[in-house]
């Protein structure tokens, strides 16, 4: 019987999401395996915990490596989406140590006791499971703060899974005192399985000359889960936050974005009433932008629909790379009207989407 991630995979590769990939097999039988033993060990503890007896032994942590674009990330992340515990949490290396960073700042100003013990403790508190995405270490105060937290997490029992592009062995590897970092690669060798995801195909470079998949259509669950991952992969994992842009003396709030990427909505830039200056402002701010849930326009939308069209013109204009979720296919996209002229739009919108373009 597959499990749920199995079932999962297998379910993309039947919608044409994905390819079968043998090499990733390897990984994934190997999640599905954590993924039993996590369920099993969450449902254990809870019943032990009733009567106060000895926890069940802990989930051995898995560390996936292999060159860019072999499905790491991927992988985790539906091993991620399908686990089905409550108390786990999936974070971008990066954003991960700052938090470690600023938390630990915190606490000395008002303890003196040790901030990564305390840390550690309010970690396993509320995490069975920390997934781990783009392990990376780069410098001396990073390095020492993760030898000392996950010694003390891999001791409290917490299972991490950590994609890396890099074999532990090769970790922080010519840094400055590499020596105080080797218990850390200790602790991996003796605490952690391995996967190296060997497969010979860059996902990622195959993606840059497909020409049809920045336009999704219909408006299914599987759209805002496209939306999601071409937003995952820009900003690599990356938190998304409002920003305030300044447009004639005026600000403009756009709800989600990171570095040059937004994420936004045909309800945020059109239902709303922007104007040409709005539509500027944001192309030449962003290179890239994520525009979800496009209605089919029609009259009943007429105003939308010109706020559209003007829209597509600034992004066009400034050669913004846009990624579209929409109800129907683009030639479908506005019903003709002799008020509306759309041919030039449509004539744009294909053109975004092509190779040359980019
Ligand atoms: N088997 C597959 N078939 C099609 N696309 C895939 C497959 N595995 C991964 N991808 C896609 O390739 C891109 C790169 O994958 P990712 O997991 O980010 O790679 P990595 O983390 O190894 O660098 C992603 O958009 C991902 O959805
Ligand atoms: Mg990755």
């Amino acid at each position: 019987m597959p499990g749920l991630l199995e079932k999962k995979y297998q379910e993309l590769v039947t919608l044409g999401r994905i390819d079968y990939d043998p090499a990733q097999l390897v990984a994934l039988q190997q999640l599905q395996k954590l993924q039993d033993q996590l369920l099993a060990h969450a449902e254990c503890k809870q019943k032990l915990m009733l009567r106060k007896w000895r926890l069940p032994p802990m989930c051995r942590s898995l560390y996936i490596f292999g060159e860019v674009g072999r499905g790491k990330s991927m992988l985790m992340d539906l091993f991620y989406q399908t686990c089905p515990i409550k108390q786990k949490r999936r974070v971008h290396f990066h954003a991960f140590m700052l938090e470690i960073h600023n938390f630990v700042h915190q606490w000395h100003q008002q303890h003196d006791s040790d901030a990564i013990s305390a840390l550690a403790q309010h970690i396993i508190l509320t995490q069975q499971l920390l997934c781990l995405d783009e392990f990376h270490v780069t410098d001396i105060a990073d390095a020492m703060l993760i030898v000392r937290l996950f010694g003390k997490l891999i001791d409290l029992g917490l299972t991490v899974v950590t994609t890396s592009n890099y074999h532990p062995n090769e970790l922080y590897r010519g840094g400055l005192q590499r020596e105080l970092f080797l218990p850390f690669i200790k602790l991996l060798q003796e605490n952690t399985d391995t996967i190296y995801l060997s497969g010979d195909k860059d996902y990622r470079c195959g993606q840059q000359s497909a020409v049809n998949t920045r336009f999704y259509f219909p408006l299914n669950e599987h759209a805002s889960e496209f939306a999601q991952q071409h937003c995952k992969q820009l900003t690599n994992y990356a938190p998304m936050h409002a920003v305030r842009l300044h447009v004639l003396g005026r600000q403009l709030v756009l709800s989600a974005a990171f570095a040059k990427i937004a994420m936004t909505s045909f309800h945020e830039l059109c239902v709303q009433p922007l104007g040409s200056s709005d539509y500027l402002t944001i192309a030449s701010h962003f290179e890239t932008i994520i525009l979800t849930d496009i209605p089919r326009l029609n009259s009943d939308l007429r105003n939308e629909t010109k706020r559209f069209i003007t829209l597509i013109d600034a992004l066009y204009e400034y050669k913004v790379r846009l990624i579209c979720t929409a109800a129907v296919p683009l030639n479908e996209l506005c019903v003709a009207d002799d008020v509306i002229d759309f041919a030039r739009t449509h004539s744009r919108l294909v053109e975004m989407q092509s190779a040359r373009y980019l």
